[in-house]
């Protein structure tokens, strides 16, 4: 060691007798060390030809007059950057950029709320109570459906628009559906409020999607409204939760799954250059034990009875506070145990609280061997999660908006992402809850993504590997993941041409 410092030093001494430019750093050394950098984060192996050059030339254009707006979108919270976005070029660019897959993406948040109100709560049976905390309850029924506790009694909705103002009505749905607000920093000022608020928005869809017509309904116009995004393949996390008819009878879960199956095939008749959606079955982390045993065999029984439409397994809800997955271990293991596979897409690390039961879940999900890890955020402080996850090929789903709208960081360029991004760990982008956060498919995330922590080193070259990442990582077989990743390249190559004209 002491040998090589010193020869180290007589060789720096050799140098500095020969070089005129001595005591400066060697430019060609310089120059190596970009590259090594450069070579090394997402999109660092990728090789453009001329027409993707071109087109990487404009993007890069284009990002610098993003980067010199006076208020930089990404670095204000998505509420009020939303509208800035909307008017960037490289914003439009991103919605016709063909995006793959979107991974990570919940059930009942995929749909603009405007759909909810304009269309679904127009519909006849459509009964409202107003709730003790300022919110309101929607139900279908053929008949007055039964009082329901902390709220007023139920009205038709038809017969009220009549008597009030639809439109302020229809609006406070909408903000009642959303966690849009003008000023959300002072609207909320922690995460146990946004949390609280984004529960409740739930609370309030709830009624209206589990409407046995509507949940087919919903899946069909969500799958719409990301194909128009232009994405062509989705993995979508879902509660199932029994939906109802207007007598008031509830559907198993096999109706469910059955119902996704169907909504995709009719998507996929109509659009045809669609590849399809699977199903992620999730649970709330708040149960205990043994109903996490029931779940798991549930999602096994599903599993084996959908193999074609259902993925695997997740559990959902805040993770700071409901239960750890160490605490699920014994029902995590039962598919092991039986023999039976069931792929995890364990949502992990979506936390700040360094050194808890809770920040252990990223290195869990791992041990549980999940398949990708759902966002992720505390990965940059695990450093030997990271390196495992990497040679498990096991990727982060980036959820930029989601991340900020939830206070997990507030200025995206501070995002663990970047880091990872950097360095090239395994990573798609995703939207989580995009009706929840006012954004649509994938783009505003690919947005932040790309001129938020990608910075002014992600490019052309980022973006298509990041497309790609979307279909490698997902769970569909390998047969048809080369078809797939061959579909996305022919859409890539029309894209890039058309977007140079
Ligand atoms: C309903 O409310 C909106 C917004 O407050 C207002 O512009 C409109 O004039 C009202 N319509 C009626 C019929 O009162
Ligand atoms: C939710 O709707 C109710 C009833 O229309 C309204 O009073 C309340 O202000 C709405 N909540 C929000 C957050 O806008
Ligand atoms: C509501 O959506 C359904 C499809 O989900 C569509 O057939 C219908 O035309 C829509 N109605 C309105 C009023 O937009
Ligand atoms: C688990 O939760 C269920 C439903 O809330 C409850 O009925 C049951 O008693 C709980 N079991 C234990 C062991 O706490
Ligand atoms: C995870 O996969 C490894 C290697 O395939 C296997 O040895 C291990 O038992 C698996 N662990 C679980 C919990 O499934
Ligand atoms: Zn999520």
């Amino acid at each position: 060691m002491v040998v090589r410092k010193l020869l180290g030093l007589v060789g720096v001494v050799l140098l500095c007798w020969m070089s005129p430019s001595c005591g400066m750093p060697d430019p060609r050394q310089r120059e190596d060390l970009i590259k090594q950098e450069l070579i090394r984060e997402i999109g660092g192996g990728v090789v453009l030809n001329e027409q993707e050059k071109l087109l990487d030339a404009k993007l890069e254009q284009l990002k610098l007059q993003d980067m010199s707006l006076p208020e930089f979108p990404p670095a204000m919270h998505f509420f009020r950057a939303k509208p800035l976005i909307e008017q960037s070029p490289v914003y439009s660019l991103l919605k016709k950029m063909p995006k793959g897959a979107a991974l990570h993406v919940h059930d009942f948040a995929m749909v603009g709320v405007e759909w909810l109100v304009k269309n679904v709560t127009y519909r006849e049976n459509c009964y409202v109570c107003f709730t003790d905390d300022r919110s309101v309850r929607f139900v279908f029924s053929a008949e007055q459906p039964k009082p329901q506790s902390h709220c007023s009694t139920w009205t038709l909705l038809r017969p009220l628009r009549e008597k009030l103002n639809s439109t302020e009505l229809d609006n406070s749905f909408i903000r009642n559906l959303t966690l849009f607000t003008e000023d959300p920093d002072t609207a909320y000022p922690n995460q146990d409020i946004v949390w609280k608020r984004f529960e409740q928005a739930f609370f309030v869809a709830y009624g209206l999607v589990t409407y046995a017509p509507i949940f087919k309904d919903y899946l069909y116009e969500g799958l719409r409204q990301f194909y128009m995004d232009n994405i062509m393949y989705m993995e979508v996390r879902a509660l199932l939760p029994p939906t109802y008819e207007l007598d008031g009878r509830r559907n198993s879960k096999d109706w469910s799954m059955r119902a996704c199956r169907e909504v995709v095939k009719r998507f996929k008749t109509q659009y045809p250059d669609f590849l399809g959606a699977r199903i992620i079955f999730t649970v709330h982390r708040g149960i205990n034990e043994t109903e996490a045993i029931k779940t798991v065999e549930e999602a096994l029984t599903l599993q084996r009875n959908f193999p074609d439409i259902m993925a695997g397994f997740d559990f959902v809800g805040r993770e700071d506070s409901g239960r750890p997955l160490w605490y699920f271990r014994k029902a995590l293991e039962l598919p092991e145990e039986q023999g039976t596979p069931l792929p995890f897409f364990f949502h992990a690390g979506e936390t700040n609280s360094e050194g808890t039961d809770v920040d252990q879940n990223i290195m869990d999900a791992l041990l549980f061997n999940t398949s990708r890890i759902g966002h992720g955020f505390a990965m940059t402080r695990h450093p030997v999660v990271k390196e495992l996850a990497r040679k498990m090929k096991v990727p982060v789903e980036v959820c930029p908006i989601s991340n900020q709208v939830l206070k997990l960081v507030s200025d995206l360029r501070n995002h663990p992402a970047a880091a990872l991004m950097e360095e090239g760990q395994p990573m798609v982008i995703s939207s989580d809850d995009p009706a929840l956060f006012g954004a649509t498919g994938l783009s505003h995330d690919f947005y932040q993504a790309f001129m938020g922590f990608g910075g002014m080193r992600s490019n052309l070259a980022t973006l298509k590997e990041l497309v790609i990442n979307s279909l490698r990582y997902s769970s569909l077989s390998s047969t048809e993941k080369e078809k797939a990743i061959a579909d996305l390249l022919v859409k890539w190559d029309k894209f890039v041409l058309q977007t140079l004209l």
